[in-house]
């Protein structure tokens, strides 16, 4: 990347954002990549290079920011997740879509040239097939969140083909790491149930026992993100969002790969409101075009995941 080409990270404080800015700033330089979100980072995004208070839904306030700092790229990560925004469906609605919208508004004024934003599997719903998901497949879903997703990917594609606007989307499993706490979805059990077994050596579930997902560690959701970013224009040919694909388990899998290094471990289940939104979501899911196009490829599986955490 030629020096002046400045990256520009909103959502940095977030579960992704804080390991992309720290994994940005090694690979270019950490003046290179300005982040920004409403609320404080960690300690080592705020002190490791610049970083803005920026809320996307002010336009202006993001236009002078991407001025100021000489912005050519930007990775679009401020959302409401899913079971957040199944709380406050309008509000989800208006900031899943409007920040978009501000950022895919600055590529077609050619103001910033490449444009992340990352899609879910809860594009998917309830009529999806559930085992080995195909790239393209029938996108009914059933969640607000998915809803905002989809459409989202429809803008993506269109301002791509009526604007030529470079913008790149995967569609993310539920991510597990531990630099930062999840924000309010529905996969965040797989997160929440590490902290517990170190505190307290057990966990109640809030999902049920046998609730399959497509699951993916952090490092390699990272390497997917930068990974689609650094390649050539010419082989992001889905212009909407890539399916890819990590590991798939359930909470009673997970637990049993926790309790072989933990013994003493117990888990509970209390299903709630998050049951129904996993149960519309698949179970696994076919990233053979991603492989092809771009040669995406995962690296964890469930045992080096449950390591990395515990
Ligand atoms: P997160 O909730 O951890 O982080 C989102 C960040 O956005 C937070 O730091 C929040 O303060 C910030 N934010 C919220 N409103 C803002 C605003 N108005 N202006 C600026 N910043 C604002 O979420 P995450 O897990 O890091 O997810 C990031 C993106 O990836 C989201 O679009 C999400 O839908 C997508 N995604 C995440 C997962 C996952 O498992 N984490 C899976 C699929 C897709
Ligand atoms: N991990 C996310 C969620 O549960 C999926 O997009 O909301």
């Amino acid at each position: 990347m030629a020096n002046q080409e400045r990256i520009l990270v909103v959502g940095a404080a977030g579960q992704i954002g804080t390991e992309l800015v720290l994994e940005l700033r090694n690979r270019f330089g950490n003046d290179s990549v300005i982040a920004a979100d409403i609320k404080t980072p960690n300690y080592d995004v705020m002190e490791g290079g610049p970083f803005e208070f920026l809320d996307i839904l002010d336009k202006n306030a993001l236009l002078k920011i991407v001025r100021k700092h000489n912005i050519k790229q930007v990775y679009q990560l401020a959302a409401l997740l899913s079971a957040t925004a199944e709380q406050n469906p309008m509000f989800a609605w208006k900031l899943n879509m409007e920040g978009l919208f501000n950022i895919l508004e600055l590529g077609k004024e050619k103001i910033v040239d490449k444009i992340f934003w990352p899609s879910s599997i809860a594009v998917f719903g309830p009529t999806t097939p559930r085992e080995n998901t195909p790239q393209i497949t029938i996108t009914e879903p059933s969640s607000v969140y998915g809803v905002s997703k989809l459409a989202g990917e429809r803008w993506c594609e269109y301002y791509f083909n009526k604007f030529n606007v470079d913008v790149r989307s995967i569609r993310y499993p539920g991510l597990i790491s531990h630099k930062s706490q999840p924000g309010g979805g529905t996969t965040d059990y797989a997160v929440h149930i590490f902290y517990e077994a170190k505190r307290h050596q057990k966990y109640e579930c809030f999902l049920k026992a046998d609730c399959t997902l497509p699951m993916m560690y952090m490092d390699d959701a990272i390497n997917a993100t930068i990974g689609i970013m650094e390649c050539d224009s010419n082989k992001v040919k889905t212009r909407s969002s890539y399916n890819i694909s990590g590991v798939s388990f359930n909470p009673e899998e997970l637990a049993l790969e926790i309790k072989n290094q933990m013994p003493e471990f117990t888990i509970t289940y209390a299903p709630d409101y998050r049951q129904q939104l996993a149960e519309s979501w698949p179970a696994s899911i076919d990233d053979s075009v991603a492989n092809k196009d771009w040669g995406w490829k995962h690296q964890y599986d469930i045992s080096t995941i449950v390591n990395e955490m515990l």
